[in-house]
């Protein structure tokens, strides 16, 4: 699956988020090792943090049908209608990917399914504190 395919899923994914409360729909779409897609969406709380983002939502679905490593992941942003701007993962969600992330690990933030940008892992968490400061 190429980077395009996964903007347009994410792009896609918008659709299903709820978020009554920001009005703000957030896609994701996480692309294992194996090539398996998990599509998140952001789910919001009445109890405000409460609120699981995309990105958290796919991992999570991931994580726990047993997946552990991912190629990339996708996410898009935005008011209900309109394309909005880079939407980028948060920092809660940028530490629970980092658990995963190896050093290929590139993140996609799409406005659309054709205008989207590239990063690798290391730009989005740069010094990030992960499993391999628990090792020795
Ligand atoms: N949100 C995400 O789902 N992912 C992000 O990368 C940024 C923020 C959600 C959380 C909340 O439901 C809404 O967007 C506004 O913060």
């Amino acid at each position: 699956m190429n980077h395009a395919q996964l903007a347009a899923a994410a792009v896609a994914a918008k659709d299903r988020a709820y978020a009554p409360y920001s009005g703000f729909h957030v896609g994701a779409a996480l692309l294992s090792e194996g090539e398996t897609l998990y599509i998140g969406c952001n789910i919001e709380s009445a109890a405000y943090p409460a609120t699981v983002c995309a990105e958290r939502t796919a991992l999570l679905k991931a994580v726990s049908e047993g997946e552990r490593k991912f190629r990339a992941i996708a996410v898009a942003g935005s008011k209900p209608g309109a394309d909005g701007d880079y939407c980028y993962p948060c920092g809660v969600c940028r530490q629970l990917l980092h658990e995963f992330a190896g050093e290929d690990f590139e993140v996609i933030v799409a406005r659309t399914a054709t205008d989207f940008r590239v990063h690798k892992w290391a730009e989005i968490l740069p010094f990030g504190f992960g499993p391999k400061d628990l090792e020795g």
